[in-house]
């Protein structure tokens, strides 16, 4: 509520201005030639800017150049995706062959099953002090898809969308599919890779198309996780404005911080209101092949989300639903095992790391992801940091590779980093720096790989 007793949530955006064109309209104005032309032009139809200038997340691209070298023999320590390397849980999996022998088989609500989000608003109520009710929640296939929904509920074109740097992959394409704009903000590896509060700070109060900020704590690909007091002085500032902020939170069971809990930016006060939160059961339960997540935000938001799956999706399917809620009623003990596994990894894997040369490593904070710098490396070997990641998987040795991303899949700012994931048994981790310290020696090898792809030079 602002002063004076208006409440103030962000506006949603605008219907569409053009009518369409009835057919019968359309087909008078046109003249036989036209017609002809129209039905015996032999080319296809061409496709739209936005479909032309479509970025991806080159993880699903880089696992596809893994898979084709594993089919042909080799051995590839796959390193790339951020997939759990782990079973679905047990309570999930029974209760989808439960819901399938009972029929739940057919369409369900687009918001989701009303016994799922009731689950789903107790769960993040008890884990997060999220004040959510049955209203606040949409069950949708994962959690990426609330970025498209997010970026139609909020987003007219031209309007500014902060966004902090390296960022997930597909932030850009559903801003950009708004005609907005994403305005970037580095995370430094000096400052833990928390978010910069004072850009945040000129961004509301100096940007006149400030609409929206998104933000992904804990962070993928650098593992930075903003602190309580991060997330608190952002909803001072955000409080009673015109922005919404799209909170990305697919890695809340993965804090390794020494409090070791997750604080959502959802749960300040006013804050359910103002943001749109997402999250999944891909990397907590792993059930990434489910596609089962959600979203809390206030109810009117809910209502418009729910509109955007009945027209695109119509709903998640029910035996999934009930998968997730078996899952979040009966899995966090096995859940928390399997974190308690992650966080083992990342830390072997950091301390193997460090004991590679011009490596710069920190311990991540949360998610099963590593990000050391290693701008040395490649300024030494003239080579990007993808050039070396892809160096790695397909040109370092016949029989072995190791598949990685380089950090400027996540933007500019990511140039000079590394991402591994940790989806593999310990032995191969170890095996897979011990490959890497070895594959950065060999400077003949990466002069050939780079003369036959030079587009990893660097310059
Ligand atoms: C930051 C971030 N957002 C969204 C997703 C997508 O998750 P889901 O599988 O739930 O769609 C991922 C998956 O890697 C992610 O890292």
């Amino acid at each position: 509520m602002l002063p004076g007793g208006v409440d103030f949530f962000p506006t949603l955006s605008g219907l569409p201005t053009t009518r369409p064109q009835p057919a019968c309209a359309l087909g008078r104005t046109l003249v036989r030639h036209q017609i002809v032309a129209l039905t015996m032009t032999p080319k296809m139809p061409s496709l739209s800017q936005f479909a032309q200038g479509l970025t991806t997340e080159t993880a699903f691209d880089v696992l596809a150049v893994a898979r084709k070298l594993m089919a042909a023999g080799k051995d590839v320590i796959a390193l790339q995706i951020g997939d759990s390397p782990f079973p679905t849980t047990a309570h999930a999996i029974r209760a989808a062959h439960a819901a399938i022998d009972a029929g739940l088989t057919r369409y369900c609500p687009s918001l989701g099953l009303p016994e799922f989000r009731e689950t789903i608003a107790r769960t993040v109520q008890a884990e997060f002090g999220i004040p959510a009710t049955i209203d606040h929640v949409a069950v949708g296939p994962g959690a990426k898809i609330f970025e498209t929904y997010f970026c139609e509920a909020f987003l007219e074109p031209g309007d500014a969308v902060l966004v902090f740097q390296p960022a997930f992959p597909t932030f850009e394409p559903n801003i950009r599919r708004r005609g907005a704009q994403p305005l970037y903000v580095p995370l430094k590896q000096e400052n833990q890779f928390r978010p910069d509060i004072a850009a945040i700070e000129a961004f509301v109060r100096s940007e006149p198309k400030a609409r929206a900020i998104f933000l992904n704590f804990p962070h993928n690909p650098t593992g930075g996780v903003a602190t309580h007091d991060d997330l608190r002085r952002i909803a001072d500032i955000v409080r009673g404005t015109n922005i919404a902020i799209f909170s990305d939170e697919p890695y809340c069971h993965m804090v390794w911080t020494p409090e070791g809990r997750h604080h959502s930016i959802l749960a300040e006060p006013g804050m359910l209101d103002q943001c749109v939160g997402a999250f999944t059961f891909s990397k907590s339960y792993s059930m990434s092949g489910w596609r089962c997540g959600y979203m809390v935000a206030s109810p009117s938001v809910v209502q418009v989300v729910g509109k955007m799956i009945n027209t695109s999706l119509s709903c998640v399917p029910p035996m999934v639903q009930m998968a997730g809620k078996a899952a979040l009623e009966h899995d966090a003990a096995e859940r928390d095992a399997t974190m308690a596994l992650f966080r083992q990894k990342v830390e072997l894997l950091v301390n193997e790391l460090r004991k590679v040369p011009d490596v710069t490593v920190l311990m991540p904070a949360g998610t099963f992801y590593v990000f050391p710098r290693v701008e040395p490396i490649c300024r030494r070997l003239g080579i990007t940091s993808h050039g070396l990641a892809m160096y790695l998987l397909e040109g370092a040795d016949e029989q072995r590779g190791v598949a990685c991303l380089g950090g400027e899949c996540f933007g500019a700012a990511g140039q000079g980093f590394i991402r591994f994931s940790c989806a593999e048994p310990d032995e191969r981790l170890v095996q897979a720096v011990d490959f890497f310290r070895d594959a950065i020696t060999r400077t003949e090898r990466v002069k050939a790989y780079l003369a036959a792809h030079p587009k990893y030079r660097l310059c």
